[in-house]
């Protein structure tokens, strides 16, 4: 494709070159917001008088034919083009003639690209945060289901203290609560207006970029040129965003994964959302999570790439800046994906609650509770610590449990203990005693469900 910027130079870009230069490659899923864009920059040409109406409305029919033609695959995409912004201006040049030409009157590809870019993430961001919506509505839903679900705490990955199933998902959805907040900061910061920064200096035609900033729905202009072409930290911050979203998921995996295997058999994945093995027939495998868990290491690399790429830029534009598109669009798909995919592994998957209820009442997760009874009756905590601790290592070595013990048992080590003890370290008073906000009892849980809906329904 002939080059708009040609007339400096006596020879043709050699190919190689030009292929290294273009990205058209993956700027041009760009196209719907590059000519959206153009198409407010036309209309604001027209009505400053900058260049003849009449020729702003041909200019917006025929960008409007152009996007027509793409959408229903009467036009393709020039892969020999050097960006999506070159193509559209070179298909409507075609189309219109001298007409075509004036569209970048008091424009530069720097600007532009800014704008397409912030137009496209936008609408990614808000994609990204209704399927993240909808995944904390859907673990509200089993958590609501599960309120009373005994399970063990854990800490270290040893078992820890009695809590419930509904409470360990909802401390999920406190993490997705906090990923929407991101998203939407970040939404606040994408939604500024950098057409007019121009190549860097902005111009000197009477342009008016509140009526581009009105027209394409942006909450105003930015303020400076020379950051309006160079900023990208919208860019770095979606990214972060994302991460960290895609961390929050790598950890649900990671615990969806243990809970699959024989060890836990805590929950089982429905068929249509797990996989097997070629030679081992027994095998079920959880991959979705595992995919979701290895995907994260890109969102964390795409993260990393884009601000090692910004580190070292002088200001204004610079042709590296071309490399925040790869990364930045990478990460999107990469979250859209996985979020749309565990949203149905997880309604669908069984949870095992006996499982879960016959792994709580092994490994002495009522220890503590043991020790709290003694504090009740008005013994010193650490005393009443160092007593549970010397029963915990008798029953270890009687192969007992708390439960299973004598009163005379426990009464050898602390004439504290009375016939009510059993009722004090069962799972359920455990977990039920556990009512401060915040805490794992079914009526706490309850409550956390209730705010997480009116915050996720906001
Ligand atoms: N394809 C370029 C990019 O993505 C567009 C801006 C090019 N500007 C320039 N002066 N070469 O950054």
């Amino acid at each position: 494709m002939a080059k708009m910027w040609a007339g400096r130079f006596k020879k043709e870009v050699d190919e190689k070159v030009n292929d290294f230069n273009s990205s058209i490659a993956f700027d041009h899923v760009m196209y719907r917001h590059d000519i959206e864009g153009s198409i407010a920059h036309a209309t604001m040409l027209g009505t400053q008088g900058i260049i003849d109406p009449a020729e702003a409305d041909a200019i917006v029919e025929g960008l409007r034919g152009i996007l027509s033609d793409l959408e229903e695959g009467r036009l393709e995409f020039d892969m020999t083009a050097e960006d999506i912004h070159m193509f559209v201006e070179a298909e409507l040049t075609k189309r219109l003639g001298d007409t075509g030409k004036r569209l970048h009157t008091a424009r530069s590809r720097n600007d532009q690209v800014a704008l397409d870019i912030r137009m496209y993430l936008k609408d990614e961001t808000k994609e990204i945060e209704a399927l993240t919506r909808e995944l904390a509505g859907a673990l509200c839903d089993l958590a609501e289901e599960h309120a009373d679900t005994v399970m063990p705490g854990y800490t270290h990955l040893q078992r820890a203290q009695p809590i419930t199933f509904g409470h360990h998902l909802m401390a999920y959805v406190q993490m997705l609560l906090r990923d929407i907040g991101r998203l939407e900061d970040t939404y606040k910061r994408l939604n500024v207006m950098p057409l007019g920064s121009g190549a860097l200096a902005s111009t000197t035609y009477p342009i008016d970029r509140q009526l581009v900033s009105d027209l394409l729905g942006f909450s105003g202009p930015t303020q400076n040129s020379l950051d309006g072409v160079s900023d990208r930290d919208f860019c770095i911050e979606l990214a972060s965003a994302i991460a960290t979203l895609m961390m929050h998921l790598s950890r649900l995996s990671e615990e969806v994964i243990l809970w699959c295997s024989w060890e836990f058999k805590f929950i089982e994945l429905d068929d249509a959302y797990s996989t097997g093995s070629s030679i081992m027939p027994q095998k079920k495998n959880p991959d979705i999570t595992e995919l979701v868990r290895g995907k994260t290491a890109r969102t964390i690399g795409n993260l990393t790439t884009l601000l090692t790429m910004m580190k070292g830029l002088p200001l204004a534009y610079n042709k590296d800046m071309q490399e925040d598109k790869e990364p930045i669009f990478d990460s999107c798909k990469t979250a859209k994906l996985c979020v749309s995919t565990m949203l149905p592994m997880l309604k669908t998957m069984r949870v095992l609650k006996g499982n879960m209820r016959a792994a709580a009442a092994k490994g002495f997760i009522n220890a503590t509770d043991c020790a709290d009874y003694l504090v009740k009756k008005g013994m010193a905590f650490r005393d009443a610590y160092k007593i549970t601790g010397t029963l915990v290592a008798y029953c270890i070595d009687h192969n007992k449990t708390l439960e299973t013990l004598s009163l005379e048992e426990y009464r050898e080590m602390s004439g504290l203990f009375e016939e009510d003890v059993f009722h004090a370290i069962s799972l359920d008073t455990c977990v039920k005693g556990r009512n401060v906000l915040g805490g794992p009892a079914p009526e706490m849980v309850k409550q956390q469900v209730a705010e997480a809906r009116k915050l996720l329904s906001e």
